[in-house]
This record gives structure tokens, sequence and C-alpha cells, in this order.
């Protein structure tokens, strides 16, 4: 497995690759999510790329960026596992120059649920993402279903800019209680990871529900809701059913919807996300 460090030598590497490439951009702090990924694009194609970078224009002001968790050590070590060809360990200067001054913004999709409770947030995403794909030239790149939105902005931005790879969905890695795996969850203490699993189990409700036949949307946001509601270390910040492919909340669940959620868990962040009738 071979580490490089600068966009010169990753230029360098791709090319001694061969096609098709799979590509799975990460901000490290390696979960089984992350590596299930990695499976993924080692089965759909000849050679592997993997990225490790906090993004740090992804970040808000107020939020985690110093100390999201890091340990490359590590994810060094989980990725040689998995068999990565390339990984790519860009510096922030390397990504972002002091003179850079383009960003990639996707209008629209990026208004409602993350992209208003994180303003500038998927701006720093498509531009990172769309750098990423720029120097990795892959053919197939892969993400994990638990950032639903993520993943209709980064498709959205893909057609639109006309990029020539396959956005490939893999769903999420849970633990054995339903809490989907993310990086964050490290934040959480024992009692708080307990608490945790709500996340899921509203999810999982609104999901059974809707194969019960529950078509209002109302409905189903009010019993999720209720469920949260009766976890008290849990603060709801938003609950959604909503079109699948333009997140527009909706009255009727009349055609593919997405339930998602973003609940704090004492001072951690968490959000999950189930596809309804897809
Ligand atoms: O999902 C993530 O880990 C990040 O948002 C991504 C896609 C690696 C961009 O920094």
């Amino acid at each position: 497995m071979k580490k490089v460090y600068t966009v010169a030598e990753m230029r360098k590497e791709r090319r001694k690759l061969s096609d098709p490439v799979g590509f799975v951009p990460t901000m490290g702090y390696l979960h089984d999510g992350h590596l299930e990924l990695v499976r993924r694009a080692r089965v759909e194609n000849k050679d592997v790329v993997v990225s490790i970078f906090v993004n740090p224009t992804q970040f808000g002001p107020e939020e985690d960026f110093d100390a999201y968790p890091r340990d490359m050590e590590r994810d060094l070590f989980l990725l040689k596992e998995v068999k990565a060809d390339v990984v790519f360990i860009p510096g922030t200067e390397e990504m972002y120059p002091p003179l850079s001054s383009t960003w990639v913004e996707v209008e629209n999709v990026t208004e409602r649920l993350e992209g208003a409770a994180r303003p500038g947030h998927f701006r720093g995403v498509a531009t990172i993402v769309a750098k990423l794909f720029n120097i990795v030239q892959p053919a197939r790149a892969y993400f994990g279903a638990k950032d639903a939105q993520q993943l209709v902005v980064i498709k959205k931005m893909v057609s639109d800019l006309n990029m020539d790879l396959e956005i490939v969905t893999v769903p999420t890695v849970r633990e054995y209680d339903g809490l989907a795996l993310s990086s964050r969850n490290v934040y959480l203490d024992l009692d708080e990871r307990e608490s945790a699993v709500v996340l899921y189990k509203a999810l999982d409700m609104a999901k059974k529900l809707h194969e019960m036949g529950e078509r209002s949307a109302d409905v189903v946001r009010r019993q999720m809701t209720e469920l949260i509601q009766n976890e008290p270390r849990a603060i709801i910040e938003y609950i959604s059913i909503a079109d699948a492919s333009t997140l527009e909340e909706l009255e009727n669940i009349d055609r593919p919807a997405l339930a998602s959620l973003a609940v704090k868990i004492g001072q951690t962040r968490l959000i999950d996300s189930m596809p309804l009738g897809t």
C-alpha cells in the first residue's frame, strides 16, 4: 500500500494504477462503515484509492474541527488489511494553498436539513470532493448511505458539472443495537451511548409505520418526535420526512422518501437516515 502526501505524488501514482479505479474519500478515524466502502470498491474495481483529510472548510467556526478524532497509525493499519492500493493524505495547505479562492456551491438541496443547521457545510464538502475527484480521477466513488443529504449533494454536483464517474451508495453499517457507525460515536460516554440508539429506534419506527401503510408524513414525524422526547438525554434538532431526491418535506409519502434526523445526545450531534419505499 502506497502512501502519498502531495497532489503531484498522487497524480504520479494515479498514472501507474489500472482502470477502473475506485475511490473512497474519508476524514479518517476509520470504522467498519468506511472499511465496508473500501471492500466494495475492492470488489468492483482494479485499483482502490482512499483519501484521509479532515476538511476544515466543512466545519463551522463553533464545530469540532480541532477535536475531530484522528488516529493515522490505526487508519493505515486498517487500510492495509482491506487492501487499499494508495492512501492519499494531503495536508491542509496542499488542498487549500493560501491563494485558493474557488468554491463549489450546489444550490437548493443544500438549503435544508444539514445545510440549514450547518451553514457553509456543503460548500466545503462539494469543494473538497470535487478537488479530490479531479486529482484521483476515479471511475467510481463510494459513500455511506447514513449521510444521505451529502449523497444527494454530491450526485447533483457530479451531474451538473458533467463529471465522468459513478457515485456508489453503500448501506449504513450499524452496531448490534442499530446505532449507525460514526467517527463521532467516540465522543459518547457509556450512558450517552445507550441513549444514542434512540435515533435508530425512531427511524426503524418510521420504516415500520410506512410498511404498515401509514402515508401521512406528519403522523410519522410526530411519532418519531414522541419516541425521542422520551429519551431525557436527547435533544431533537430536526426530524424530516422528505422526497428522496429533492429533500423537500412531504405531506403525503406517495413517492420514494427519506426519513432523516439530527439529534444531540449530551454534547454530541448525531445524524442518521432511512429510505422509505425504495
Ligand atoms: O463523509 C465524509 O467523511 C466527508 O464529508 C468527505 C466526503 C470525506 C468530505 O470531506
